[in-house]
């Protein structure tokens, strides 16, 4: 607030199905910002490199048991955990491309039959997505990109759960890209949105009021 529009970086989440391309997609955005010469750097949650994460990613691998509610607790905590260091990126101009954030704690969550209202609660007061790329591919389609790698979400029927879920949340945020199109076009699809999103960078940190 009270700095010039030019300052403030964006916030552009990449949201999926596993395997739906997201990683990628990210890195080809990355280098494709920094060559315009865009301050730029790459996120992902959930982020396994803090205690919490530690924690998230031993749920993940089935090393660890915990009740449903616990661990959707557990990934809002990991994005609360990391909100300040993401604020001062923003401000100082970097533009940071999110691998997964809100949404997917609530869509993951509420496809185990969570209720919706109490997935969104924890998530109000996280910085808000400027743009949200979700990514959209048939799950039976996911599967047959070199498989899924054996984490505990990494089934076919449960993924179908978490495309609904997705749909539902669905706001003014999102460009959905539907993926057969990113295997010929990705890039210039990509960078086709983002040259005028980067125009919102002056959208200053505001907070979210809800997914
Ligand atoms: P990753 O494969 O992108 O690291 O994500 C790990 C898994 O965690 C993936 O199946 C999606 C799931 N997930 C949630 O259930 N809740 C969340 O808040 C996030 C960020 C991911």
């Amino acid at each position: 607030r009270g700095e010039s529009s030019e300052s403030r970086g964006a916030l552009i989440v990449f949201e999926g199905l596993d395997r739906s391309g997201k990683t990628s997609q990210c890195s080809r955005l990355l280098s494709y910002l920094e060559g315009l010469g865009h301050s730029a750097e790459l996120w992902r949650f959930p982020d396994r490199t803090t205690t919490v994460g530690q924690m998230v990613s031993a749920y993940l691998s089935n090393d660890l048991q915990l009740d449903d509610h616990t661990i959707h607790l557990l990934f809002s905590a990991n994005r609360w955990e990391k909100r300040s260091m993401m604020e001062a990126k923003l401000r100082a101009g970097t533009t940071l491309l999110v691998d997964r954030y809100s949404y997917s704690g609530v869509a993951f969550s509420s496809a185990k039959g969570l209720d919706i209202g109490w997935c969104k609660a924890p998530e109000a007061g996280l910085l808000a997505p400027d743009l949200v790329l979700y990514l959209d591919i048939p799950p039976e389609k996911a599967v047959e990109r070199g498989g899924y790698g054996g984490e505990r979400y990494e089934k076919l029927e449960f993924q179908k759960k978490v495309a609904q879920c997705y749909k539902v949340l669905e706001d003014s945020s999102w460009k959905v890209i539907v993926c057969f199109i990113l295997s010929f076009l990705a890039i210039e699809l990509l960078t086709g949105f983002l040259l005028p999103t980067l125009d919102l960078c002056h959208l200053v940190a505001h907070h979210q009021e809800s997914c």
